[in-house]
């Protein structure tokens, strides 16, 4: 039986019988009730104690650990065999459980062991690199290098049991809805979701690649067009992009769409997605989703991904056309601000002068780009104080307290700059607050749809339009009449959903008529002889009856490892990619013969000897 630890104790796979003809019990199930009984046991010998005439192994398996002891007074052969043992050894033990001396009541099998009367070894095993345990010695190189053994720790193990956990759940909630799980190709051509794409060169048709799907976006929407109705699939997505600990260049999507729904429609059945796989696996219901719109995000929380499991919401001192509590003062940092924004930090009055400066070189760090940070204290005896008393006195710095929420013992984070911008700065400040005074609780979840994107952002480098989704995303009805004069203000018909401030999920109602796509693609920069050669099979599918629809993709390692709770995607996949994109255990990407490059049609364009970082 296995049990995810953090999930309060809720059993993820259902007990199954584990008897082969190598074993009658799996290493984990071993219990008081079976004092008595001549078992089987085959697994890995993880740890050895060789104590007088007791040797201890423990042995396991999947499913957990199991004591086997080997009694020099009872079998003095086997005994001497059992010296010979070492870590990570694979072999088949015979004998009677029989209840510990000493029982280990941190182990679910703690309370007995099992008195060998036979051993066979399978396999040796050459002394692993490092431990295979939870608390391991091994660094970040080795363990990715041997991750078939870092796979052997028990934590991971249960990461792995976890995702097959949610992936089940998934399947049965979208199964009972009606959905079709259908695959889609991974040999195609671009898809836009603006990553680059890795290409495959086709050796039949030389001088043409296929690109490995982005996602399988223009696929589920031709299903739809074909009358498919509910789609989903769990399914592997390609990315040329640069990693992050979210990030993977090779990823899982749980991939849907549906037809005749409107956003209400998707938001219901995708909310209901989210709780069942809540309900199953935490064993939480997190009830009804928040829903926020991006601007009242960016507004609020300086991120269009905000992590609502604390409040701290910016307050907004001065904007371009609403409040100034700064009024021109001789402060030029003020004075010229287009927007001035604060934190309130509960308790913060006590922050230490070098909290502080630490807090002013995090927002100057080039990554968030701020140049200075003021701050303004209610002290606890009701006195006021603050980095900019020179320009401004006890009235106006209590007027900012008091139009953030603010009371005595708290203090003010004060950032001034560009209004967008300064957002975001103040976004960034706030996450580390949070991080610095823990303000997460573990195995809390605050779940929410981000609706009303903009459709469109402006590129200032390609000096165009790019879509902030994908170019079949929809505008708002209502937003329609400003598409074609003002693109900027056009919102989107599409939602993220946003789980303790990581997107793990987005999607959109389509466009399904072949006139506004071709619309879409020519405020895009698209000439319509490039649209119909990206998208030409798109736009014709159009042409042939495609029904309203719209749906979503969510991140399935962002919400294995949210649940898994891990900061990193790579720890609930078998066999990731490391920080260079690279698999260092069997050594890809790598050099291909000559014969190859000439099978595909190719030339290498790069030095010979050309080292890859
Ligand atoms: P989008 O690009 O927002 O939408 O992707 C959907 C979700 O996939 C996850 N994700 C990733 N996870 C790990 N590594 C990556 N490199 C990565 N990139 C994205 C995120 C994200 O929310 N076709 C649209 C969906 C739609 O419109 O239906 C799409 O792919 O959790």
């Amino acid at each position: 039986m296995a049990i995810w630890p953090a999930c309060s104790g809720r059993v993820l796979l259902p007990p199954v019988n584990r008897a082969t003809h190598y074993r009658s019990h799996s290493c984990g199930e071993l219990r008081a009730a079976q004092a008595g009984l001549e078992v089987t046991l085959a697994g890995w010998v993880r740890r050895v104690r060789k104590m007088g005439v007791l040797v201890f192994v423990d042995l396991a398996d999947r499913e957990g650990l199991t004591q086997v002891v080997f009694d020099e007074t009872v079998h003095r052969e086997l005994w001497e065999a059992a010296q010979e043992l070492g870590r990570e050894f694979v072999v088949q033990i015979e004998g009677q459980v029989r209840l510990r001396e000493a029982p280990n009541p941190s182990l679910p099998t703690g309370e007995v062991e099992v008195l060998a009367r036979s051993l066979r070894i399978f396999n040796a095993s050459e002394v692993p690199p490092f431990k295979i345990e939870d608390a391991t010695d091994g660094g970040e190189e080795l363990l990715m290098r041997y991750r078939y053994l870092d796979l052997r720790r028990p934590t991971n193990q249960k990461r792995l049991m976890l995702r097959h956990a949610v992936a089940t759940a998934v399947r049965h909630y979208l199964n009972a809805q009606g959905f079709l799980e259908i695959e889609t190709p991974f040999l195609i051509k671009s898809t836009p979701e603006g990553a680059r794409d890795f290409v495959v060169p086709s050796r039949l048709h030389p001088g043409h690649f296929y690109a490995l799907p982005q996602s399988p976006q223009t696929f589920k929407q031709l299903l739809m067009v074909s009358g498919l109705d509910r789609y989903y699939q769990i399914v592997r997505c390609f990315r040329d992009e640069d990693l992050r600990a979210d990030r993977q260049p090779e990823f899982t999507q749980i991939d849907c769409e549906m037809s005749f729904v409107n956003r209400e429609d998707i938001l219901q059945m995708f909310e209901g997605l989210v709780r069942h796989v809540f309900r199953e696996i935490k064993g939480q219901d997190p009830g009804p989703l928040e829903r926020i719109t991006y601007e009242q995000a960016m507004r609020l929380y300086g991120s269009d991904k905000p992590d609502l499991r604390f409040g701290m919401a910016i307050v907004e001192l001065k904007t371009k056309d609403g409040p100034d509590a700064f009024a021109e003062a001789g402060f030029q940092v003020a004075d010229k601000a287009e927007y001035i924004g604060a934190l309130c930090v509960g308790g913060g009055a006590s922050f230490t002068r070098r909290q502080l400066d630490e807090l002013t070189d995090f927002v100057k760090r080039p990554q968030i780009g701020a140049s200075g940070l003021m701050w303004c204290r209610w002290n606890p005896d009701g006195s006021t104080a603050s980095s900019v008393d020179k320009f401004y006195d006890d009235h106006r710095r209590r007027q900012w307290l008091e139009r953030a929420g603010g009371r005595p013992g708290d203090i003010l984070l004060i950032l001034a700059g560009p209004e967008a911008k300064t957002r975001k700065q103040l976004g960034e400040l706030r996450l580390e607050l949070a991080r610095r005074l823990n303000l997460c609780a573990p195995d809390t979840f605050r779940c929410l749809w981000v609706t009303d994107f903009p459709l469109l952002e402006w590129d200032e480098e390609s000096a165009r339009w790019v879509a902030m989704h994908h170019p079949f995303t929809a505008p708002l009805p209502e937003d329609l009449s400003l598409l074609e004069k003002h693109p900027g203000q056009v919102r989107a018909n599409a939602y993220d959903m946003v789980i303790n401030g990581t997107e793990v999920g987005g999607g959109s109602i389509r466009i399904h008529e072949a006139g506004l796509q071709q619309t879409l693609f020519r405020l895009l920069g698209f000439s319509d002889a490039e649209a119909w050669n990206r998208f030409g099979f798109l736009m014709q599918a159009f042409r042939f009856g495609a029904p309203p629809h719209g749906g979503i993709a969510f991140g399935f390692d962002r919400l294995v490892a949210l649940l898994a709770g891990t900061e990193s995607i790579r720890d609930v996949i078998a066999f990731p990619k490391n920080n260079a994109g690279r698999d260092v255990m069997i050594d890809a990407p790598d050099r291909i013969e000559e014969a190859q490059w000439k099978e595909l049609h190719i030339r290498p364009n790069f030095p010979e000897h050309h080292e890859i970082p």
